[in-house]
C-alpha cells in the first residue's frame, strides 16, 4: 500500500441525481444502503433481474481479457460475484477482492471459507475506489460491476484505476445502462419508477434503498456517455456490450502501453 496521493479532480455529484454536490452525501448513503441490505443483496439480485443479472456477470468475466498470468483488482466487488465466477470461469493468478463497505465484504469472507475461490489466491480489502491504496502499474485486469454509479467523484476514480493499470492492462466494467430501442426503454423506466422498489420491498422490507437504486440508474450516462468518461480519463480501445436490450452494459477499456 502506498500513502495516500495528491488529487487534482475533486469534482463530486449526487450520485443519485447527477447534480453537483459533496463527496459525502453520497459516500456516506451509499455505505449505509449496503451495510443494511449485505445480507439480502444476493438474494435481491437474482429476484430483481429476473435471473438474467447472472447472464450479466458472465458476459462481464467471458469478455475481460482475463488469463491464468492475471493479476487482479475488483473494485466495488461487494459479496463477491465478480471474484468468484472470475475464479470459476478464468482462474487468474490472484485477485484483491475490494469494497468500500465492510459488511459486504463480510459475506465474501464467509464465501471465501467455504471455498468458492476454487484455489485462486484471494485477499479481501476495504477499499474507496476514488483514492487506490496500491502503487502505479499494479495489476493487469480492474473489473468493477455496478461501482462507478454508486460514486460520486467519478473522474478521480477512473484516473485511479488507470493510475493503478499496468500499461496494456484492461478496465472491465459491467453497469446499467440505456436500452436504445424507445419502447424498450420506456418499459424499464415505468420498471424503475415502480417495479424495483415494490421488489425491494418484498426482498428485504425497506424500499429506501431500491428508491436511490432507480434514481441513480436514471442519471448514469448512456453507453456512449460512459465511453467518453473512460476516454477523458486515458483509456484507449473502449467498447461495449449490451447485455438484455441495453438494460445494462459492458465495457473493457484499455491504459495503452
Ligand atoms: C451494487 S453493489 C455491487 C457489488 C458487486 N460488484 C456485485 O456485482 O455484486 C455496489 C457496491 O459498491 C460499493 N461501493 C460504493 N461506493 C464505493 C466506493 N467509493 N469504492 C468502493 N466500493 C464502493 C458498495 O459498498 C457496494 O458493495
Amino acid at each position: 500500500m502506498t500513502e495516500s496521493k495528491e488529487h487534482t479532480n475533486e469534482h463530486s455529484i449526487d450520485t443519485a441525481t447527477g447534480e453537483n454536490a459533496p463527496a459525502e452525501l453520497s459516500s456516506d448513503r451509499v455505505q449505509k444502503i449496503f451495510t443494511d441490505i449485505a445480507w439480502d443483496y444476493e438474494r435481491f439480485n437474482r429476484l430483481s433481474s429476473f435471473g438474467q443479472y447472472v447472464g450479466w456477470l458472465e458476459t462481464l468475466i467471458d469478455n475481460s481479457p482475463i488469463t491464468s498470468d492475471s493479476r487482479m483488482l475488483d473494485i466495488a466487488g461487494g459479496t463477491g460475484d465478480v471474484s468468484f465466477m472470475a475464479c470459476s470461469r478464468k482462474k487468474p493468478k490472484e485477485i484483491i477482492l475490494s469494497d468500500y463497505t465492510p459488511a459486504m465484504l463480510e459475506v465474501a469472507q464467509e464465501r471465501l471459507d467455504e471455498g468458492e475461490n476454487r484455489g485462486v489466491p484471494m485477499e479481501l480489502a476495504v477499499v474507496d475506489g476514488q483514492d487506490i491504496p496500491y502503487e502505479d502499474d499494479s495489476f493487469d485486469i480492474i473489473t468493477m460491476s455496478y461501482g462507478i454509479r454508486n460514486m460520486p467523484k467519478r473522474e478521480q476514480a477512473l484516473s485511479e484505476m488507470f493510475r493503478v493499470l499496468k500499461p496494456g492492462g484492461s478496465l472491465c466494467v459491467l453497469e446499467f445502462s440505456t436500452p436504445p430501442n424507445p419502447l424498450m426503454r420506456l418499459g424499464y423506466r415505468l420498471y424503475l419508477r415502480w417495479g424495483i422498489p415494490l421488489w425491494g420491498k418484498f426482498c428485504t422490507g425497506d424500499a429506501s434503498g431500491f428508491i436511490y437504486l432507480a434514481k441513480s440508474i436514471k442519471a448514469f450516462p448512456d453507453q456512449e456517455g460512459f465511453a467518453q468518461m473512460l476516454r477523458e480519463a486515458g483509456f484507449t480501445d473502449v467498447e461495449w456490450t449490451n447485455v438484455t436490450f441495453g438494460v445494462a452494459a459492458v465495457h473493457i477499456a484499455k491504459k495503452p502501453l
